[in-house]
């Protein structure tokens, strides 16, 4: 049999996302994004993100579809995200969705957007090597997990107690006056900064934290340490060293995601880490990972910086999971899940 041909759609947030895939063949990847639209508010607007995706969808599906060179009739299988996302954003992809598999009478998949971040790899690498240890780090979640089969085992081993990674670094780049969202701009603003010009707290890494939150995370008192450097610098009239700043913040936020990631790779025992999600992107996050693994003779598979941070391409791969694991599709009466657990693969 040839391999399916898999339309996946995503609009969680503030990306209206078409990919299109044939196996593991991408064929293509088209993303519109309203980030633009929230900048001036230093972070995604639920209503006017629901109306871009609105009005981007028609047109981005359009793309896609030539981009690929394929007609719509000989989709095999459509894959929406289902969530974790915002309400109104959701509803705009899973409506077109079905319209879409109601009208073309294809089998539609309701799945999760997180295990979208992991899955995505295997369009960039070929087939996870299962079971890993998935370290997911985005703009609203962080979480360590145990992947013993992509289309129906996960199990989250320890996430934030408070702020996302990628959240952590939109806030301090709005601390420093910079765009949104902060990631980016911060990993370069950080290649020209010292990494250990400032000695940033390490969240959840004290020997009584550790009993209870091995794997979790905590971000909140490292962005308010930042803070708290900032306005003293500001209050005494020095300059703030905006790349020192960057370079050490980042070095903190390595350090601890690579260090607890290690730890439960050790704790599984699984010989392969998979890193997902925006933050995945992240240029010191890749290298320090790859770096420490390799030492423990560990291998880390990361999908290209394209397809890192939100987009269609990463739901198709899941939806090609779930076919080929012989997944029944969802039934068209699923709804938006805000809040859908990791360990919900399909809905
Ligand atoms: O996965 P994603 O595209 O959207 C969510 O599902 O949340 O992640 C977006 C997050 C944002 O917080 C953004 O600042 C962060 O990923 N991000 C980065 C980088 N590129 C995007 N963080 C650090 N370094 C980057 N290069
Ligand atoms: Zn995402």
């Amino acid at each position: 049999m040839s391999e399916p041909l898999i339309l996946g759609i995503e609009s969680s947030c503030d990306e209206t996302g078409v990919g299109i895939v044939r196996g593991d063949q991408l064929l293509a990847n088209e993303v519109a994004s309203s980030v633009d639209l929230h900048a001036r508010f230093g972070g995604v607007v639920p209503e006017i993100a629901s109306r871009a995706h609105l009005s981007a969808f028609v047109p981005t599906l359009q793309r896609a579809v030539a981009a690929a060179d394929v007609d719509l009739a000989e989709v095999d299988a459509i894959a929406v995200t289902a969530g974790p996302g915002l309400m109104g954003a959701l509803l705009v992809g899973i409506s077109a969705a079905k319209a879409l598999a109601a009208h073309l009478g294809k089998p539609l998949y309701g799945v999760n957007h997180l295990v979208g971040h992991i899955a995505v790899d295997l369009l960039d690498h070929g087939p996870l090597p299962m079971p890993a240890l998935a370290l997911l780090v985005s703009g609203g979640h962080t979480s360590l997990l145990h992947v013993r089969d992509l289309a129906r085992d996960i199990e989250e081993l320890g996430s934030t107690i408070d702020d996302a990674a990628g959240e952590a670094y939109d806030k301090v780049a709005r601390l420093l006056d910079l765009p949104y969202p902060g990631g980016p701009v911060i990993d370069r603003a950080a290649a020209d900064g010292d990494p250990a010009a400032i000695r940033f707290p390490r969240g959840l890494t004290a020997r009584h934290d550790l009993e209870k939150h091995r794997f979790d995370f905590s971000f909140s008192g490292l962005k308010t340490a930042v803070a708290r450097w900032v306005e003293t610098a500001r209050l005494e009239g020095r300059e703030v060293p905006v790349g020192d700043v960057c370079a050490s913040f980042q070095e903190a936020v390595a350090d601890v995601l690579v260090a607890k990631t290690l730890d439960a790779a050790r704790q599984v025992g699984v010989g392969t880490i998979l890193l997902g999600g925006g933050v995945a992107a992240n240029s010191r996050l890749r290298g320090l990972l790859e770096e420490r693994a390799a030492a423990e003779g560990v291998a880390v598979r990361r999908p290209r910086p394209g397809l890192c941070t939100d987009n269609g391409a990463m739901i198709a791969a899941v939806g090609l999971t779930a076919v080929r694991a012989g997944l029944p599709p969802s039934s068209l009466d699923f709804s938006a899940l805000t809040g859908l657990p990791v360990n919900r693969i399909v809905v």
